[in-house]
């Protein structure tokens, strides 16, 4: 494809004059770059960050992780959601540890072997750690690349993928793989906006590329429509105890899998004070939310309820602020009723 041969010449320019300053990028090991690529997925930079950073100060080596306890790491990665990441970035740390010696394999096949390493972050280790000329291709390249080349094929298909990948690869600088490729992360994070908003003045491709010039750019690229969401009311209880807020752990299967929440069952949940052996010396609302996953839509309304004793079903913990704050991962999800707990607990 034409217009993919002539962009890594001033792809590199431009990156040379505009790439983000991020901290993976100062000490690409592939350590670094397997935990921001993990932290990257469905995230935005500017939300991974802080996560990094303090990731790294907690678990500096590959060894580290794959030795620290879980509950430290999910609450490293608390707010960060989609915390199977987190079990699989640990996974494969095991691996690093226990099957390679504590080298991370060198080569694009080899990190595909790792736990939750796919095509794409396979691409960026190997690229960018290790100077591999292969592409590391996500939603923000496959944008570039329909624009680019003027590809009408629905993006979310492998064969398009495979289409798009196959074509990055065969115009990948041998000498700045890593660079060609984080340079289509940014072009696509900053210029080749979603929503057919893109800056096509500030593109270093704006002068060939394809959906440009045939005005096409809110077009491209093609998937296919979103399925709805499944809506689910819950109400959310936060009992309260002697300046302690009610935790339960999560089953270790599904969504949010193996983290705390306050306790909450399908609305109207009636009953479910009783059935737990809880008796209110005082109810009152306490507000609602609203969190959006993947598939699910929660409707949170919660319920703050001062018990009368500190009988809880068994595995439930009474938690202090100390331990709220600092070891149990509570998910975003209960983000809105957060100053409600902070302003009861002690
Ligand atoms: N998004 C995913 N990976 C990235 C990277 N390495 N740099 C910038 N944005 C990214």
């Amino acid at each position: 494809m034409e217009e993919l041969e002539r962009l890594p010449i001033p792809l590199l320019e431009w990156y040379h004059e505009n790439a983000r300053v991020l901290p993976w990028r100062s000490d690409p090991t592939p350590y670094h770059v397997l935990v921001s690529e993990i932290m990257l997925q469905q995230t935005r930079v500017t939300a991974v960050l802080d996560y990094y950073r303090r990731f790294l100060e907690a678990l500096p080596t590959a060894a580290c992780l794959a030795a620290v306890e879980e509950d430290r790491l999910l609450k490293l990665w608390q707010g960060l959601g989609y915390y199977n990441r987190a079990r699989n970035l640990q996974k494969a740390a095991r691996q690093v540890v226990e099957d390679y010696g504590g080298d991370f394999p060198r080569t694009y096949e080899g990190l595909l072997k790792l736990s939750g390493v796919g095509e794409y972050t396979a691409g960026a280790i190997a690229s960018i750690a290790f100077g591999e000329p292969v592409p590391a291709v996500d939603g923000n390249v496959l944008r570039v690349v329909a624009r680019l080349t003027g590809d009408a094929g629905d993006i979310t298909r492998p064969e398009t993928r495979r289409r798009m990948g196959a074509a990055l690869r065969a115009v990948i600088p041998l000498r700045a793989p890593g660079d060609f490729n984080q340079a289509m992360m940014d072009l696509g994070a900053t210029v080749c906006l979603p929503n057919g908003a893109p800056l096509c003045g500030k593109c270093p491709a704006g002068d060939f590329c394809r959906a440009r010039r045939e005005g096409r750019t809110g077009e491209l690229p093609v998937k296919p429509p979103k399925k709805a969401r499944r809506v689910e009311e819950r109400v959310v209880f936060l009992l309260f105890h002697q300046g302690k807020a009610a935790l339960r752990r999560r089953g270790e299967k599904g969504l949010l899998a193996g983290l705390w929440e306050y306790p909450n069952e399908p609305a109207p949940a009636e009953g479910a004070l009783a059935a737990w052996g809880v008796r209110p010396r005082t109810l009152e609302e306490a507000g609602v939310g609203k969190h959006i996953f993947t598939h699910i839509e929660w409707r949170l309304r919660a319920l703050a309820v001062e018990a009368e004793g500190a009988e809880l079903p068994s595995g439930w913990v009474w938690a202090g602020r100390e331990d709220l704050l600092g070891s149990y991962a509570v998910p975003n999800a209960f983000q809105s009723f957060q100053a409600a707990v902070e302003a009861r607990v002690r």
